[in-house]
């Protein structure tokens, strides 16, 4: 049974990916900040509160798993957040921009060493796969969340970094990069969202699901693409492609 680690298992797409990775027999451990996960998950589901940003608990999370299963096949990074407020670059705060970086940036980047470093330690050719959950703000500039956009750029950086790092161990790192997807995350802003793509904004015109990502998370994550690393799917309804 391969053993997979999800940060912000009790949000929208990171929940989705928990019960993906369940549904095909894995074991999940999930960390998220939040007191528990919304709802029961089949299977063989462990829950771990932590805080992404801080050490201590990227360290806890990673030694339950190893206690528990004594190795780890999977990393899927999800756990994010945006700005508290929605703030014009002109002047946002250093306080939002440190916020969000480190979670989204800083707490994505040492959690991946941390676990890196334990799965060059797993027996066997196919050591492990990482997937991180980027997005579309990592390349699209909104002036009024722009701590969120850089922090996702950055987590583009650590797809490349790690997998150029990693692939001398059998480790492949890949990144999805959602569009607009229907979670807490969002629901502030349902009404823009709806209009622009009402409008068409998107080639495939609606909302995106949990369940959209959670898929490309499973293609990349389960070892079926093992000569992919580094790359990047956006999964978008097509938001990303140029049009006249
Ligand atoms: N919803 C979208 O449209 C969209 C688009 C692009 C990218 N994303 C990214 O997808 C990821 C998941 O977002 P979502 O849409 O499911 O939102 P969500 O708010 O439902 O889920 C995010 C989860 O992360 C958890 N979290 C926040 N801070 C944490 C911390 N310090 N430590 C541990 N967990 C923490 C939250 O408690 C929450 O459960 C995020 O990285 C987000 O940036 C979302």
């Amino acid at each position: 049974m391969k053993t997979a680690l999800v940060t912000g298992a009790a949000g929208g797409i990171g929940f989705a990916v928990c019960e993906i990775l369940l549904k095909n027999g894995m074991a999940v451990v999930g960390m998220d900040i939040a007191p528990e996960m919304p709802r029961a998950l089949p299977g063989e589901f462990t829950y771990y509160r932590g805080d992404l940003s801080k050490s201590e608990s990227r360290k806890g999370f990673v030694e339950l798993a190893l206690e528990k299963y004594k190795r780890i096949d999977i990393l899927v990074n999800v756990a994010g957040v945006a700005p508290k407020v929605r703030n014009d670059l002109l002047s946002m705060s250093e306080e939002s921009f440190d916020f969000v970086m480190n979670i989204n940036t800083k707490g994505t980047l040492f959690l991946t060493q941390e676990v890196a470093n334990a799965m060059i330690k797993n027996d066997g050719s196919e050591k492990g796969s990482i997937v991180n959950i980027s997005s579309m703000s990592g390349y699209t500039s909104s002036t009024n969340r722009g701590e969120y956009c850089i922090s996702k750029a950055g987590v583009s950086m650590i797809t490349a970094l790690f997998a150029d790092r990693l692939a001398e161990y059998g480790i492949t790192v890949n990144e999805v990069r959602p569009g607009i997807i229907a979670t807490a995350m969002t629901e502030k802003v349902k009404e823009k969202y709806d209009n622009l793509i009402e409008n068409g904004l998107l080639p495939i015109k609606r909302w995106g699901t949990p369940s959209d990502i959670a898929k490309a998370v499973y293609a990349l994550a389960s070892g079926a693409l093992p000569y992919v690393t580094g790359q990047s799917i956006d999964v978008d309804g097509g938001f990303h492609i140029r049009r006249l």
